[in-house]
């Protein structure tokens, strides 16, 4: 090799050719900046949206099966950007997070969905999650679910039970100990798939209220919780000592010692 030869592979054109190398080997991803949110929200028919959720649980789990259904149905409908979406990344809220019965993954995919579409994530989420306390779930009717889907199976309709919570152990726990059902049966796991359906068709109403304008907050937090509030949460509260907005008595269900309110 010459001298003038060494020095183009070594200098600038040797830099020119590596950078070549990389970009054959890496990824390929456009230029464009990926969107900022809010996404656009498009209104989509609620029922399809809870029958898709109902057949994603099979596949990926709680989350993905409510994010999915809401954000795939989109981009099945309008292509990108909802179509770009990595959805099988959620598969990891399952079970309240990579099975800790942590936050539900129904509620964990809602609200991602939400974060993704909606001008007021607050505001929808607070709706849904005091919506999910205070409702006997699943709620859906299983005739919507129905599907001519062979790896999906039949819906059959179950217990349903009011969980005062958005975490995935105790929602579990309330509904394993009234329907006397395992963690593993075949109804435990038609009665997520079943509040899959039913937090995603929920999720959607909302999304579609506030795209039309009509959306209105119908639930609030109990008398009782808010007085908790008042004392343990906030600058100006006497303690300031509690975060989060659960239902406080969930857990704190007795309180005799600590103080008689
Ligand atoms: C009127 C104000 C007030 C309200 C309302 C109130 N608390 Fe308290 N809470 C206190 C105070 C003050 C203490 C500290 C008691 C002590 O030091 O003796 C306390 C103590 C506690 C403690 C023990 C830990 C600690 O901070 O010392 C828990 C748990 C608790 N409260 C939960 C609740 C829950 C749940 C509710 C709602 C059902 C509630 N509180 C409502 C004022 C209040
Ligand atoms: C999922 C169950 C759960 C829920 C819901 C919950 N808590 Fe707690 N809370 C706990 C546990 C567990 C502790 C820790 C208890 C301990 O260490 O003694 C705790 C501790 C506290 C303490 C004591 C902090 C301290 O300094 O000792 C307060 C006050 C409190 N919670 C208030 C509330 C309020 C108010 C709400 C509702 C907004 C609430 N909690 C909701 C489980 C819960």
């Amino acid at each position: 090799m010459d001298n003038s030869r060494r020095k183009a592979l070594t200098g600038i054109g040797g830099l020119a050719l590596s950078a070549t190398s990389t970009l054959l080997a890496a990824p390929v991803f456009s230029n464009e900046k990926v969107s900022s949110v809010p996404w656009e929200y498009k209104e989509l028919d609620s029922n399809l949206v809870a029958a898709r959720a109902y057949r994603g649980y099979h596949k990926h789990g709680c989350m993905y099966a409510v994010f999915e259904a809401i954000i795939g149905e989109l981009a099945d409908r309008f292509g990108t950007p909802y179509s770009t979406f990595p959805f099988e990344m959620m598969s990891y809220g399952a079970s309240g997070v990579a099975s800790w019965g942590t936050l539900c993954g129904t509620l964990n995919g809602a609200a991602a969905a939400i974060g993704l579409v909606s001008k007021n994530p607050r505001k929808l989420i607070n709706e849904l999650y005091i919506w999910s306390e205070e409702t006997a779930l699943p709620n859906v009717d299983v005739a919507i679910l129905s599907s001519n889907n062979s790896n999906t199976p039949n819906p059959v309709k179950g217990v349903s039970s009011i969980s005062g919570s958005v975490l995935c152990h105790i929602i579990v726990a309330k509904w394993c100990k009234k329907s006397k059902k395992g963690i593993d049966s075949y109804e435990k796991k038609q009665r997520c798939s079943q509040s899959a359906a039913s937090v995603a068709k929920k999720t959607v109403e909302l999304l579609n209220a506030e795209l039309n304008g009509t959306f209105k907050t119908q639930y609030r937090f109990t008398q009782e919780t808010k007085s908790c509030f008042k004392c343990h949460t906030g600058t100006t509260s006497v303690k300031n000592n509690s975060q989060g907005k659960m239902q406080c008595t969930t857990c704190h269900t007795n309180l005799t010692g600590i103080h008689n309110l």
